[in-house]
Protein backbone atom coordinates (compact mmCIF):
# COMPACT_ATOMS: atom_id res chain seq x y z
CA UNK A 1 0.00 0.00 0.00
CA UNK A 2 1.42 3.01 -0.96
CA UNK A 3 2.05 6.02 2.08
CA UNK A 4 -0.39 8.64 2.74
CA UNK A 5 1.05 11.84 1.11
CA UNK A 6 2.15 13.58 3.78
CA UNK A 7 4.35 11.19 5.14
CA UNK A 8 5.50 10.43 1.58
CA UNK A 9 6.69 14.44 1.47
CA UNK A 10 8.65 12.99 4.88
CA UNK A 11 9.82 10.56 2.76
CA UNK A 12 11.50 12.48 0.28
CA UNK A 13 12.80 14.90 2.91
CA UNK A 14 12.22 14.13 6.19
CA UNK A 15 12.49 17.50 8.10
CA UNK A 16 11.59 18.70 12.16
CA UNK A 17 9.65 16.39 14.60
CA UNK A 18 6.95 14.90 12.02
CA UNK A 19 10.36 13.78 9.82
CA UNK A 20 11.98 12.58 13.05
CA UNK A 21 8.28 10.35 13.18
CA UNK A 22 8.59 9.51 9.63
CA UNK A 23 12.36 8.35 10.27
CA UNK A 24 11.10 5.68 12.60
CA UNK A 25 8.83 4.38 10.20
CA UNK A 26 11.32 4.18 7.94
CA UNK A 27 13.60 1.94 9.77
CA UNK A 28 10.20 -0.29 10.87
CA UNK A 29 9.07 -0.90 7.08
CA UNK A 30 12.29 -0.74 4.54
CA UNK A 31 14.60 -2.90 7.45
CA UNK A 32 14.47 -5.79 5.11
CA UNK A 33 15.23 -4.49 2.14
CA UNK A 34 18.29 -2.63 3.95
CA UNK A 35 19.47 -5.52 5.56
CA UNK A 36 19.43 -7.55 2.16
CA UNK A 37 20.92 -4.82 0.83
CA UNK A 38 23.72 -4.91 3.63
CA UNK A 39 24.32 -8.48 3.01
CA UNK A 40 24.96 -7.92 -0.65
CA UNK A 41 27.48 -5.17 -0.12
CA UNK A 42 29.42 -7.34 2.46
CA UNK A 43 31.36 -4.41 4.15
CA UNK A 44 34.55 -5.29 6.06
CA UNK A 45 36.85 -4.01 8.78
CA UNK A 46 38.96 -2.41 5.97
CA UNK A 47 36.48 -0.89 4.03
CA UNK A 48 35.42 2.75 3.64
CA UNK A 49 32.14 3.06 2.84
CA UNK A 50 29.61 5.45 2.09
CA UNK A 51 25.76 5.59 2.30
CA UNK A 52 23.47 7.85 0.38
CA UNK A 53 20.33 8.82 1.82
CA UNK A 54 20.32 7.37 4.82
CA UNK A 55 16.98 8.97 6.39
CA UNK A 56 15.70 7.21 9.63
CA UNK A 57 19.42 5.74 9.64
CA UNK A 58 18.53 1.25 9.54
CA UNK A 59 21.67 0.56 8.11
CA UNK A 60 24.29 2.86 10.07
CA UNK A 61 24.97 1.18 13.35
CA UNK A 62 25.58 -2.40 11.52
CA UNK A 63 27.46 -0.59 8.89
CA UNK A 64 29.75 1.36 11.96
CA UNK A 65 29.86 -2.24 13.79
CA UNK A 66 31.30 -3.78 10.43
CA UNK A 67 33.58 -1.18 8.46
CA UNK A 68 36.37 0.39 9.18
CA UNK A 69 35.08 4.13 8.17
CA UNK A 70 31.37 5.52 7.07
CA UNK A 71 30.41 8.38 5.85
CA UNK A 72 26.76 9.04 5.45
CA UNK A 73 25.43 11.84 3.14
CA UNK A 74 21.73 12.75 2.70
CA UNK A 75 20.18 16.04 1.86
CA UNK A 76 17.86 16.64 4.69
CA UNK A 77 19.91 18.44 7.23
CA UNK A 78 17.60 17.47 10.13
CA UNK A 79 18.59 13.77 9.49
CA UNK A 80 22.34 14.77 9.32
CA UNK A 81 22.15 16.28 13.16
CA UNK A 82 20.00 13.77 14.61
CA UNK A 83 22.49 10.99 13.27
CA UNK A 84 25.46 13.23 14.60
CA UNK A 85 24.10 13.29 17.81
CA UNK A 86 23.61 9.50 18.15
CA UNK A 87 26.69 8.52 16.90
CA UNK A 88 28.89 11.46 18.32
CA UNK A 89 31.24 9.12 20.32
CA UNK A 90 32.39 7.36 16.81
CA UNK A 91 31.97 10.73 14.82
CA UNK A 92 34.72 11.79 17.98
CA UNK A 93 36.65 8.80 17.35
CA UNK A 94 36.88 9.56 13.30
CA UNK A 95 35.14 6.23 12.75
CA UNK A 96 32.32 7.93 11.22
CA UNK A 97 31.25 11.41 9.10
CA UNK A 98 27.50 12.97 8.83
CA UNK A 99 27.27 15.18 5.73
CA UNK A 100 24.11 17.14 3.93
CA UNK A 101 24.65 16.81 0.30
CA UNK A 102 23.12 15.84 -2.42
CA UNK A 103 23.74 12.19 -5.11
CA UNK A 104 23.93 14.64 -8.11
CA UNK A 105 26.95 16.48 -6.46
CA UNK A 106 28.33 14.88 -3.72
CA UNK A 107 29.89 16.81 -1.07
CA UNK A 108 33.33 14.29 -1.32
CA UNK A 109 36.13 14.07 -3.06
CA UNK A 110 37.03 11.48 -5.67
CA UNK A 111 37.78 7.30 -5.63
CA UNK A 112 37.92 7.35 -2.08
CA UNK A 113 35.27 4.60 -0.59
CA UNK A 114 35.03 0.65 -1.31
CA UNK A 115 31.77 0.22 -1.42
CA UNK A 116 28.62 2.49 -1.37
CA UNK A 117 24.95 1.83 -0.69
CA UNK A 118 21.70 3.56 -1.11
CA UNK A 119 18.16 1.95 -0.68
CA UNK A 120 14.67 4.26 -1.00
CA UNK A 121 16.55 6.92 -2.68
CA UNK A 122 16.38 7.09 -6.78
CA UNK A 123 12.61 7.75 -6.72
CA UNK A 124 13.95 11.31 -5.52
CA UNK A 125 16.90 11.93 -7.62
CA UNK A 126 16.66 14.75 -9.87
CA UNK A 127 19.16 13.35 -12.46
CA UNK A 128 19.65 9.20 -12.54
CA UNK A 129 22.26 9.79 -14.93
CA UNK A 130 24.21 12.39 -12.84
CA UNK A 131 23.89 10.61 -9.64
CA UNK A 132 25.41 7.16 -10.92
CA UNK A 133 28.29 9.48 -12.30
CA UNK A 134 28.63 10.83 -8.68
CA UNK A 135 28.57 7.81 -6.81
CA UNK A 136 30.89 5.69 -9.57
CA UNK A 137 33.22 8.97 -8.88
CA UNK A 138 33.65 8.20 -5.24
CA UNK A 139 33.98 5.23 -5.67
CA UNK A 140 37.74 3.33 -6.02
CA UNK A 141 37.92 1.65 -9.42
CA UNK A 142 37.31 -1.70 -7.95
CA UNK A 143 34.37 -0.35 -5.39
CA UNK A 144 31.28 -1.90 -5.69
CA UNK A 145 27.58 -0.74 -5.51
CA UNK A 146 24.45 -2.07 -3.97
CA UNK A 147 21.19 -0.05 -4.59
CA UNK A 148 18.18 -1.04 -3.26
CA UNK A 149 14.44 0.49 -4.85
CA UNK A 150 11.02 -0.96 -5.82
CA UNK A 151 10.43 -0.44 -9.52
CA UNK A 152 8.50 1.90 -11.30
CA UNK A 153 5.88 -0.72 -12.16
CA UNK A 154 5.02 -1.68 -8.64
CA UNK A 155 5.01 1.90 -7.32
CA UNK A 156 2.43 2.58 -9.66
CA UNK A 157 0.52 -0.54 -8.96
CA UNK A 158 0.46 0.28 -4.95
CA UNK A 159 -0.60 3.73 -6.40
CA UNK A 160 1.84 5.59 -5.24
CA UNK A 161 2.00 9.46 -5.66
CA UNK A 162 3.52 10.31 -8.79
CA UNK A 163 4.28 13.93 -8.33
CA UNK A 164 6.35 12.80 -5.23
CA UNK A 165 8.14 9.71 -6.45
CA UNK A 166 9.49 9.55 -9.59
CA UNK A 167 9.20 6.18 -10.80
CA UNK A 168 12.19 4.31 -11.64
CA UNK A 169 12.51 1.06 -14.35
CA UNK A 170 14.70 -1.80 -13.41
CA UNK A 171 16.40 -1.31 -16.88
CA UNK A 172 16.86 2.77 -16.47
CA UNK A 173 18.94 1.96 -13.51
CA UNK A 174 21.16 -0.35 -14.85
CA UNK A 175 21.38 1.91 -18.51
CA UNK A 176 22.51 4.50 -15.73
CA UNK A 177 24.88 3.04 -13.87
CA UNK A 178 26.41 1.12 -17.15
CA UNK A 179 26.47 4.60 -18.51
CA UNK A 180 27.95 5.70 -15.45
CA UNK A 181 31.11 3.40 -16.10
CA UNK A 182 30.27 0.48 -13.86
CA UNK A 183 30.88 -2.90 -15.84
CA UNK A 184 28.94 -4.90 -13.92
CA UNK A 185 25.40 -4.83 -13.00
CA UNK A 186 23.26 -6.98 -11.56
CA UNK A 187 19.69 -7.28 -9.75
CA UNK A 188 18.56 -9.38 -6.76
CA UNK A 189 15.82 -10.52 -5.78
CA UNK A 190 15.73 -12.71 -1.61
CA UNK A 191 12.87 -14.67 -3.12
CA UNK A 192 10.64 -14.63 -6.46
CA UNK A 193 7.86 -12.54 -4.92
CA UNK A 194 9.48 -10.19 -3.65
CA UNK A 195 8.09 -6.33 -5.62
CA UNK A 196 11.52 -4.64 -4.48
CA UNK A 197 15.20 -5.30 -6.25
CA UNK A 198 19.09 -4.52 -4.97
CA UNK A 199 21.08 -4.14 -7.56
CA UNK A 200 24.75 -4.58 -7.44
CA UNK A 201 27.28 -2.51 -9.69
CA UNK A 202 30.43 -2.54 -9.85
C1 LIG B 1 12.73 7.20 1.81
S1 LIG B 1 14.11 7.78 2.70
C2 LIG B 1 15.08 6.27 2.76
C3 LIG B 1 15.93 6.17 3.99
C4 LIG B 1 16.66 4.83 4.15
N1 LIG B 1 17.68 4.67 3.14
C5 LIG B 1 15.68 3.68 4.14
O1 LIG B 1 15.68 2.87 3.19
O2 LIG B 1 14.92 3.58 5.11
C6 LIG B 1 14.99 8.76 1.51
C7 LIG B 1 16.13 9.55 2.10
O3 LIG B 1 16.98 9.97 1.04
C8 LIG B 1 17.21 11.37 1.15
N2 LIG B 1 17.35 11.87 -0.23
C9 LIG B 1 16.37 12.00 -1.15
N3 LIG B 1 16.88 12.46 -2.30
C10 LIG B 1 18.20 12.64 -2.10
C11 LIG B 1 19.25 13.12 -2.94
N4 LIG B 1 19.02 13.50 -4.18
N5 LIG B 1 20.48 13.17 -2.41
C12 LIG B 1 20.71 12.78 -1.13
N6 LIG B 1 19.75 12.35 -0.30
C13 LIG B 1 18.51 12.26 -0.79
C14 LIG B 1 16.01 11.93 1.88
O4 LIG B 1 16.31 13.14 2.54
C15 LIG B 1 15.67 10.79 2.83
O5 LIG B 1 16.35 10.91 4.06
Amino acid sequence: MAPPRLIARHLAHPRGVFGRFVGGLMNRYNGRMNRFALELLGAGSSDRVVEIGFGGGVTLAPLLESAAHVTAVDRSRDVVEWARARFRTMVDDGRAEFRVGEVEALPLESEQFHKACSVNTVYFWRSLPEGAREIRRVLRKDGLLALGFLPGEAMARLGYPEDIFSFRAVDDIRNALKQAGFGVVEVHRPGPDTAWVVIVAK
